[in-house]
């Protein structure tokens, strides 16, 4: 069912709030705890439906996953190698984490197993994870295009693989890595340019030998020894700082706001919005750094700021590559122009993003250019004119990033369907009005 939703002007944001849980770590908190031997312990879990579709794959595959309550689950793993084939189609739902790192698992299980999800994640991309996992020995059947619906045929006697990565992509270094599991042997996957390391980090805690070889330019490569135990233990997840953008943008826009956001994941390889904002004059400072579970985690505290355009640099989109939509929201707000380089993968998200989002500010009276792996936005150092309903194209990100917006709009901001902002952001419209906001069901007067 689709849900409307409109935000009107909001006065100022304040208080405290906790973002929900890191969804990439919940994926893989999930599917590691599947593998692990013995009992995992989850805490802090993202019970967005992209996470949801996650737990029920790992069921299906034999995994014992219990929720106890919000946020906390238990599970008893199969082993390393011990999945067992599904009965039924595994529906991955709107998640591109979810499908391709599950592929990567089953790739070296002799077993076959069928994928789908809902019609975004049905025209987006598998190649990228087909072609690595075929080197390993799995066999697909896909409908054209590389696209899902898919069958994985996975490799009975699966062979390590050296393999560098096209495209600077988490996601399927994460595959090559989760097929390397119950693989025989060295998998090495080198990027020339790092992306998020949760699942290097995650399964070296579980007792992995995971070996990261810094390359000259920002690359690395990755190592993993196959047929590893893994043991099950207490995984805390961190608040998600790609969630976490929302409010903090939001803050930086309206007028005499302080907002602090606590427990939030600043992982290096994660917080490139938060150095792109400080470099547009933004006032926000991380306190009380602590380290959970292997990943740093920091509260967030964002006051109002004036915003500066600038230049953003094509090396930095790996460590924010879900934050272009809500950075284009602030360039729209901030003194002069900003140019975004280097966003082509934006184009095969939950939608394509650049497109989404040149149109969506342009429909707001905002002057943007879309170039093809660029975005540049004229800011006005104020908000747009507003006053539109905005297609959110099944993209969760998009229908927050407007919604954002509409807080410092001139005119109220509709997005036409705010129901995906379920995959990982649940509770967001209560989350913002509780600071402030005031995002409704496009029928309230
Ligand atoms: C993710 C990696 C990124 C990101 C996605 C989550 C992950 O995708 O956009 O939201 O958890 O590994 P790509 O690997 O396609 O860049």
């Amino acid at each position: 069912m689709t849900q409307p939703l409109i935000s009107r002007r909001a006065r100022s944001l304040s208080g405290a709030a906790r973002v929900p849980g890191d969804k990439s770590i919940s994926h893989r908190a999930l599917m590691f705890g599947a593998l692990a031997v013995g009992e995992s312990l989850v805490e802090g879990l993202l019970e967005g439906e992209d996470v949801l579709c996650t737990a029920q794959a790992m069921r299906a595959l034999g995994a014992s996953v219990e929720r106890l309550e919000d946020g906390r689950w238990r599970l008893f793993g199969r082993g390393v190698g011990g999945l067992s084939e599904p009965d039924d189609i595994l529906d991955m739902g709107n998640s591109g984490t979810g499908a391709r790192l599950v592929m990567g698992l089953v790739a070296s299980h002799p077993f076959t197993s069928f994928f789908s999800g809902d019609a975004s994640l049905r025209s987006r991309p598998m190649r990228r994870v087909t072609d690595p996992l075929s080197l390993i020995g799995a066999r697909f059947v896909t409908r054209e295009g590389g696209r899902l619906p898919l069958a994985v045929i996975g490799a009975a006697d699966p062979v390590p693989v050296r393999y560098e990565l096209p495209v600077a992509s988490a996601q399927v270094k994460s595959a090559i890595l989760l097929a390397g599991l119950n693989t025989p042997g060295e998998t090495t996957v080198i990027e020339r340019e790092a992306t998020r390391d949760h699942t290097e980090r995650m399964l070296t805690n579980l007792g992995a030998q995971v070996t990261v070889t810094p390359l000259g330019g920002g690359g690395r490569e990755i190592t993993l020894i196959g047929q590893p135990e893994l043991t099950g233990r207490r995984m805390v997840v961190p608040g998600d700082p790609s969630s976490a953008a929302f409010p903090a943008v939001a803050a930086l826009l309206v007028p005499g706001s302080e907002v602090r956001l606590t427990g939030v994941g600043v992982n290096p390889l994660r917080t490139g919005l938060y150095r792109t904002l400080i470099e547009m004059g933004a006032d926000i400072t991380e306190e009380n750094h602590r380290d959970q579970a292997g990943e740093p985690v920091a509260d967030l505290v964002i006051r109002h700021s004036p915003l500066t355009g600038i230049d953003v640099p094509a090396a930095r989109a790996p460590s924010m590559i879900d934050e272009y939509p809500i950075l284009a929201v602030a360039a729209a707000c901030a003194h002069g122009t900003t140019r975004m380089d280097g966003l082509a993968e934006l184009r095969v998200k939950e939608s394509d993003r650049l497109a989404a989002m040149a149109r969506g500010l342009a429909a707001c009276g905002v002057s943007v250019e879309e170039e093809p792996d660029a975005l540049v936005v004229h800011g006005r150092g104020r908000g747009p004119k507003g006053g539109t309903m905005i297609a959110a194209a099944l993209d969760h990100r998009i229908a927050m990033a407007f919604l954002v917006l509409g807080m410092a709009s001139e005119e109220a901001i509709s997005i036409d369907d705010g129901a995906t902002i379920n995959t990982s952001f649940p509770g967001f419209s209560a989350l913002m009005n509780g600071l402030g906001a005031n995002i409704g069901n496009k029928d309230t007067p």
